[in-house]
This record gives structure tokens, sequence and C-alpha cells, in this order.
């Protein structure tokens, strides 16, 4: 039966509690300390140095969404949603748990500030902007790596499924993060030559990951600033999640450098959530609001990506769907 508007919006609006909640058992370690079978809640309590009664609350609420479930004698054990809690599975959502509770949440609770400006809530809180608050903090950086990974890595096979990369001999990846994105991309192209391009601590700390791939002899990992210049040779270049975290003027100057790198047949790939028109559910509508809260860019419209690749002197060829939200925007020099 369907409830109420009042009640519907209720949920709503109470939404993040159950956000923070999944945020403090993933601070604590709780799937991780589960990872062996079901546990006495005193026994996770002393494990993680939490109040016995108030973890007991804390996963009698989670239990109740389908995160942990209790079982006989107030133990608690994994359930399907709870599994990729665990900080050390493939599809680990731990370090997005980490990063929202700890910097995208403070910074949401400031979008006041964006709402009268415009602009980022995240810097006016911090006094710098995202990537630069990242730069001396390497834990924090290290988590937000594989928190792009946690919240896009779903993307990687949708987008090499839906785009045919056959004939691209050279591929970079711009902002490719700790590299998971490129190093699929060449697992599936065993031909294919790679290019990691990222702030020099970032692709530091991607290097080990690139090689556990098993793809290091086939990529370049190139430290630098997209601001400043991009490395030429690369076939098709691609850019995911980089073009939203930036205004207008930050995006063509991104775009401009990629176009002094490339060759008249290179490609620009940019992959981002193509914002549709109407009021139906998608999610890029959300992480628009979360792009103008935190660095300050938007998620754009087709009609957008056309204007931007235009003024940076690209000529948008197809817009490519995948399976999931993202699309492939290619483009060549005009
Ligand atoms: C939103 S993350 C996207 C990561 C990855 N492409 C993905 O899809 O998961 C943005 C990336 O841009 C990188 N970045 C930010 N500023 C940069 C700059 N000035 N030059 C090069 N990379 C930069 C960050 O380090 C980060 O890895």
């Amino acid at each position: 039966m369907a409830s109420p508007p009042p009640e519907d919006l209720t949920r709503l609006i109470v939404g993040y509690w159950t956000t923070q909640s999944i945020y403090l058992a993933a601070r604590l370690g709780i799937a991780d300390l589960l990872r062996e079978g079901p546990r006495p809640v005193e026994e996770l309590a002393q494990a993680c140095s939490a109040d016995p009664d108030a973890l007991y609350r804390l996963l009698r609420a989670l239990a109740s969404v389908g995160v942990f479930a209790e079982i006989e004698g107030k133990q608690f054990q994994l359930t399907p949603l709870a599994e990729p809690l665990r900080s050390d599975v493939p599809d680990s959502q731990w370090a997005l748990a980490i990063m929202n509770g700890e910097e995208m949440f403070p910074a949401w609770c400031n979008a006041m500030h964006s709402m009268r400006t415009g602009k980022s809530a995240f810097t006016d809180l911090h006094g710098k902007p995202l990537f630069d608050y990242l730069a001396d903090k390497p834990e924090k950086a290290r988590v937000f790596d594989e928190a792009m990974t946690g919240i896009h890595g779903h993307e990687t096979a949708a987008v090499l499924d839906a785009y045919d990369f056959s004939g691209i001999g050279v591929l970079a990846d711009v902002g490719g993060g700790n590299g998971s994105n490129l190093a699929a991309a060449l697992q599936r192209y065993p031909k294919m030559q790679g290019m990691l391009v990222d702030l020099p601590h970032v692709v530091a700390r991607a290097k080990a990951r690139v090689e556990a791939a098993g793809v290091l002899d086939r990529c370049r990992l190139v430290g630098g600033n997209f601001f400043e210049s991009i490395a030429p040779g690369a076939d098709a270049y691609i850019f995911r999640h980089i073009i939203h975290d930036w205004n207008e003027e930050e995006c063509l100057t991104i775009l401009r450098n990629c176009h002094k790198a490339m060759s008249p047949t290179s490609k620009l790939l940019v992959i981002e959530t193509v914002i549709p028109p109407g009021n139906g559910p998608f999610m890029g509508k959300f992480l628009d609001l979360a792009m103008m809260i935190v660095p300050g860019g938007k998620e754009r419209t087709a009609a957008e990506y056309e204007t931007l690749y235009t003024a940076a002197g690209f000529k948008l060829t197809r817009i490519v769907p995948t399976s999931c939200e993202v699309s492939v925007v290619e483009g060549v020099k005009q």
C-alpha cells in the first residue's frame, strides 16, 4: 500500500540517518570484523573500542535496512548489502562510505553557501579546493582514490562493452586516479599501450595497482597537472569524471591542453552522466549537486557538451550510451 506523501517525504528528510549509520559502521570496521562469521556484539564492541549498547543500537538499526543481520544471542552477521562494506573485497564500498561521511557530509552541511553563491561549499569550509586539500593528506587521498573506484568502478566494464576501443594503439586516462579503469582497458585489449596521467602523488600510489593488474609493462605513468599541459602521443584521451569537477573556464583550459596534445586523428572521450530532459529519476542529477557543493563543478546536458566542445576547438561526433548512467561523449579536433 502506498504511503501518504508526508510519510514518503519524512523518509526522504531523514535519509541521512541511514547514510551516517553506514559511515559509523564503516569507520568502526564492523564488516571486516565479521569476515569470518557471526560475532556477539560485546566482542565486536571490544574489538573496535565502541560502547556495547551504542554499537548494538547502531547494528540493530542497520539490520532493519538489510545492512548486517542480528541472529540469536545478540550476535550479528554479514548480509549481501553488508559484504561490500568490507575493505578487502573487489567491489568494496568501504572507502566511499568513509569519504562520504568525513569529507562530503560536512560540505553538504555547508551547502547553503553553494545555494547563495553557486560556488563550492567544500572550498568555503576548508579554505582550499578539494584536490589541494587532499594533496597534503596522504591517507585521505588514498581513501579518495579508492572511493572513486567504489562509486565509479561498475562503469568500467559498461564503457568497455559499449565503446569499441580497437584500433586505439595508445590510450591515455587523464585524471585516471588509481589506474583501475586504464588497467581494465589494457587487460581487455592486450596489444594496447596505456598512459596514466594524474597528479604526481596520485600516480605514485597507482603504480602498485597497475602492477598487480599485470599491465605495468604496457603503461606509462605520467605525473602532471592538466591545467598546465597534457602529455602528447595517445590515440585517445579518456577523461572519466574529470570534466564534471570543474567550471566552464577551467574545463576550457583542460580541454585546450588536451587539444594541443592530440594528433589530427586522436579522439577525445569524456565519460560522464549526460543529464537527460524531464523529471525522471537519474542519479546524475544528484551527482550534479555533489559536484557543485564539493569540487565546484557540474554535470552537463548534451547541448552543454556541444557548446563546451566547440569553444575548446572540438567537434562533438557522437554520444555513446552505456548500460549504466554514464555515456562516452566522443570528440575530434575541429
Ligand atoms: C573525480 S576523480 C576521477 C578519477 C577517475 N578518473 C575515475 O573515474 O574514477 C578526479 C581525478 O582528477 C585528478 N586531478 C585533479 N586535479 C588534477 C590536475 N590538476 N591534474 C591532473 N589530475 C588532476 C584527481 O587526482 C583525481 O584522480
